[in-house]
């Protein structure tokens, strides 16, 4: 049975990992903030800013899955927080392959979220592959800087897997509760131009991904996280009115209002370009959500 550490655990798509790495066979043990011996799975302490970690917390694990970050669409993106975003993705993953690298056995497979925000936050009929450049915007330059973060570690010798995840599709959590909150409520509309594409995955497929990548062998390096249809911000909302039995029939919300809200950051609901998935396809992983209406159903629909 092999040993998997998650850190970040606590949050949508690690609490999701954790039922189904389980359900798989894998013994599993968390790293969090908050340190809880008695938990199960139990969970191992870090202090990010202080640099430290419970090195008790890597012996032995064959599979290391790095989720950890504070959340991007939570609050105004100040300097102070854009520091804090940064900061908790790129100096966590620095003292996690510090750690590894002080190993005498060190892992088989480091698996790493990042997400689509690393082609920036634009809207243009491009396909991003995976061997796009980083966007220079704010999220590309963190997601870049999060991602260069592992080069150690691929120096090394480990098997390095990186998710370049995007818009993650959940029945609790994530996106989708807030958007379809004001459908329900009569009160949804696309946001902005509602030409953006959104790039999604239901939580089903990226947990399904992130099992078969940590137990496919040949499979390393850099791998887009989003389903196969390429999907308008104005034709999400009109699925995801559909799959409540809700019209959404009101006018999109004008960006310069997202903008006055939300400041820099209406750009990742404003902003959005097409991402390829055909990578993740051609090394012989298959989505169970092909559709969106399918997704949606699974998610909203009255079962
Ligand atoms: N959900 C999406 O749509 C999506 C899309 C693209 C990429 N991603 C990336 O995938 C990762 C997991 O996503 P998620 O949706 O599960 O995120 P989430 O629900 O926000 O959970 C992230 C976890 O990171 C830890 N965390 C929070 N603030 C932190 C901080 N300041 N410093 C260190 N750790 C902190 C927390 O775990 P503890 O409290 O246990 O420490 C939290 O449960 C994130 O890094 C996210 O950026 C998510």
């Amino acid at each position: 049975m092999k040993n998997v550490l998650i850190t970040g655990a606590s949050g949508l798509i690690g609490v999701q990992l954790t039922q189904d790495f389980k359900q798989a066979g894998f013994q599993i043990t968390h790293l969090g903030r908050k340190a809880n011996a008695n938990r199960i799975p139990r969970v191992y302490g870090w202090d990010i800013d202080a640099q430290k970690i419970d090195h008790e917390a890597l012996h032995g694990k064959q599979i290391i899955v790095n989720l950890a970050g504070a959340p991007v669409a939570d609050k105004r993106w100040t300097d102070a927080r854009k520091k804090e975003i940064i900061d908790s993705r790129v100096k966590s993953t620095e003292l996690l392959v510090r750690s590894i690298l002080a190993l005498e056995h060190k892992p088989e497979v480091f698996v790493a979220a990042s997400a689509v925000g690393y082609y920036g936050m634009v809207t243009t009929e491009q396909i991003f592959t995976e061997d796009a450049a980083p966007s220079t915007d704010f999220f590309g330059h963190c997601c870049s800087a999060w991602e260069a973060a592992l080069k150690p570690l691929q120096d090394a010798g480990v098997r390095v897997v990186i998710l370049r995840i995007g818009v993650v599709l959940a029945k609790s959590g994530g996106a989708l509760p807030k958007l379809a909150g004001p459908i329900k409520a009569f009160i949804g509309s696309p946001l902005g131009s509602g030409k953006q594409w959104v790039p999604w995955i239901h939580l089903n497929d990226l947990s399904k991904l992130f099992l078969y990548v940590a137990q496919n062998e040949t499979i390393q390096g850099i791998y887009n996280a989003v389903g196969s249809v390429h999907t308008r911000q104005a034709e999400l909302t009109q699925a995801i009115g559909k799959a409540l039995g809700r019209p959404v029939f009101l006018p999109a919300v004008p960006a310069f209002v997202l903008k006055l809200m939300l400041g820099e950051m209406a750009g990742i609901v404003l902003e959005g370009s097409r991402v390829s998935n055909q990578k993740i396809k051609d090394a012989g992983f298959s989505f169970g959500f092909e559709q969106l209406d399918q997704a949606l159903e699974d998610l909203l629909g009255k079962k």
